[in-house]
């Protein structure tokens, strides 16, 4: 570990049941050794609760601590995660397993920070689930007849009349109430925060004053991670781009971006990426020669202060055997091990940029509950991903080199330039009001179909969407028209230039907006599809289509233009990847061919120490970080 680098290392994940071979019991003997011999090398230790996975003595004796699925299926040990966070037997063993690690390690001198749990997220549809799914629910609603209200309950009969008819939403003959599935999402995130909470208690107050994280994975669905990452000193998250996506490094710079927003710009660490294949695709390729530095070094760019990886030494049993490790089955003289060693030094050379901030003009809206709703079954279409739409917006920002965070759509947006919703299903009066409010004071905002939809019970706006948001926007649509498999809809614009847009149409009124781009032929022939509406200081847009590339190409590029956004570097040679932290110019080569990238003046590369002027040449994969001098 010390010649590949390595300064910090998260230990003891999924290890309770050699922590606790029987209820009871205490094993920290191979602990020590784990932490003292790290420490001798110099190595930091995110030390791990062990409770993502139970042993099996557990289940065993207490079965209610094991999971049911919606059918009333109880999950069983033999794999991992198999625990339900409303279980009193799981809590009490947890957290006193949880207390006497703290006690045990509080003041190591290897303790970097706490790593809570492991990617939480598991659901549970049990009775003790039932039981605390019914008392949240009193919490946010009061009364039952709140309840009946808020889910709409007067539909095919669904009135409950009594708290303990109510449940999760379980397997059903039909499609099941959607407000119920939307309440059931936000309560698991809560339940499951409300246990890392306790879990984060103990740790805090045995050992005062050591961070606390538990690592997301990445944009992911499971919780809120609004909510939870207010409750974490540093953020962490697990990315695993697939290497036979074209898309990674999009897809890998806008997990990076989030989890810089999550943390309100902190600095944060990648705790888990794969050094090359992972082994839970349908097919797991290896990254390419040079990938892996290019990708940890993305982190870098966007703002982590730790690349760490799962896992250091790849396992020669279990169930992820044939997922990479930084030591290969083959052993240190290894290509993969090797590129290891090489991105150690890499990032030791990089150490004065700890700490440091990237500054983002343009914020993207994620909002989890909405996202949640909008993937709810029964729409207007059933194959709406919400990631999709965001990584289709995210991607002419990536390219062009324009920085942006992710951001909660009642959060501060004051200090953006550009506000983008790429979609905004579910928009309340909070939401309306803070983006109201923004775009009167000077800001510029561009919002994607199918949005202001709902309210925060998923009912229906009445008056026709985008509810809240029409005032705003200035339009109104009177019906949503999806598209058929294949159909395209021909779009015409003086500004924007023609272009197709597919997934979704929408019959558009302007009510005051400005028509930017209209359909061309069939049914809605001659109708909006972009609009534009000055609303006090600042313009709101709205899209009422997907776009194709070169669509939503040229909307960006005039978005952007009207907010006076600008990117890192002008004219970046397609695939290189430009983005500034603090005052280093990182130019990440995604291609697979050496290209040349004019520079605006003498600067020197961290990396390779070249002291450079005019242009610097970028090996296929290659990578600059850039500071002027
Ligand atoms: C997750 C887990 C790890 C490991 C990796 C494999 O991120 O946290 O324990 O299973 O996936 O890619």
């Amino acid at each position: 570990m010390r010649e590949a680098g390595v300064t910090v290392v998260t230990v003891g994940v999924f290890s309770w049941a050699r922590l606790e071979p029987r209820p009871g019991e205490r094993d920290f003997g191979w602990l020590d050794r784990v932490l003292d011999l790290l420490h001798a090398g110099g190595i930091g230790v995110f030390l791990a609760t062990p409770t993502a996975s139970p042993p099996p003595w557990l289940g065993h004796r207490w079965p209610e601590t094991l999971p049911v699925d919606e059918a009333g299926h109880r999950l069983l040990y033999g794999a991992r995660n198999q625990f339900c966070p409303s279980a009193p037997v799981y809590r009490e063993r947890a957290l006193a397993l949880v207390r006497d690690l703290a006690d045990r390690y509080a003041a190591h001198p290897a303790l970097a920070a706490w790593h809570v749990g492991n990617e939480l997220g598991p659901t549970c549809h049990c009775d003790a689930t039932a039981g605390h799914f019914r008392r949240w629910l009193r919490d946010r609603y009061g009364s039952l007849d709140a309840l009946n209200d808020a889910w709409g309950t007067a539909f095919w009969s669904q009135r409950y009349g009594d708290w303990e008819e109510v449940l999760p939403p379980r397997l059903a003959p039909y499609v099941r109430n959607p407000a119920q599935r939307l309440d059931f999402r936000r309560f698991t995130s809560d339940a499951l925060l409300e246990h890392y909470l306790a879990e984060r208690a103990v740790l805090r107050r045995l050992a005062p004053g050591v961070p606390v994280t538990t690592n997301f994975i990445s944009l992911s669905p499971q919780v809120d991670q609004w909510t939870w990452a207010g409750e974490e000193d540093l953020v962490s998250v697990d990315l695993y781009p697939d290497p036979e996506d074209p898309g990674a490094p999009a897809a890998g710079a806008l997990g990076c971006d989030a989890a810089r927003s999550l943390g309100g710009g902190r600095p944060w660490a990648l705790m888990e990426q794969a050094p090359s294949a992972v082994n839970w695709r349908r097919r797991n390729l290896a990254k390419r020669p040079g990938q892996m530095r290019l990708w940890s070094l993305q982190a870098v760019a966007r703002g982590a202060d730790a690349v760490c990886f799962f896992q250091w030494r790849a396992s020669r049993a279990g169930a992820e055997k044939f997922h990479s490790g930084m030591l290969p089955h083959a052993g240190a003289d290894t290509r993969v091990h090797r590129e290891v060693r090489a991105l150690g030094a890499d990032l030791a050379r990089l150490g004065t940029l700890a700490g440091s901030r990237v500054d983002a003009r343009v914020a993207i809206l994620l909002d989890w509950q909405s996202w949640w709703a909008v993937e709810l079954e029964a729409h207007p279409r059933q194959d709406l991903a919400l990631l999709d739409l965001v990584a289709a917006w995210y991607r002419p920002l990536w390219e062009a080199g324009i920085a942006a965070d992710l951001a909660h759509p009642a959060g501060d947006l004051s200090g953006y330039d550009l506000v983008l919703a790429p979609n905004l299903y579910l928009a309340g009066a909070a939401t309306a009001a803070s983006l109201e409010a923004y775009v009167h004071a000077g800001g510029h905002l561009a919002v994607g179909f199918f949005s202001g939809v709902v309210d925060e019970c998923d009912r229906v706006h009445a008056g026709g969407c985008p509810g809240p948001l029409r005032p705003l926007l200035g339009l109104r649509v009177e019906e949503f028209l999806p598209l058929a498999g294949g159909e395209t809809l021909r779009c015409a614009s003086d500004r924007l230039g023609a272009f197709t847009g597919s997934l979704w149409a929408e019959h558009v009124r302007a009510e005051g907006a400005e028509v930017i781009a209209t359909v061309s032929g069939g049914d809605l022939d001659g109708l909006p599809v972009v609009l534009r509406n000055f609303h006090g200081d600042g313009s709101a847009w709205y899209v009422g289509t997907r776009p194709d590339e070169p669509g939503l190409d040229a909307l960006l590029r005039e978005v952007c233009a009207g907010a006076g956004v600008r990117p890192a570097v002008a004219g970046l040679p397609p695939g290189v990847e430009a983005v500034r932290r603090g005052d280093v110019l990182f130019l990440l080569n995604h291609g697979e061919r050496p290209v040349d990238v004019a520079l605006e003046g003498p600067c020197v590369d961290l990396l390779s120490g070249a002291r450079l002027d005019g242009a610097v040449a970028l090996a296929r994969f290659g990578a600059a970080a850039l500071r002027p001098r």
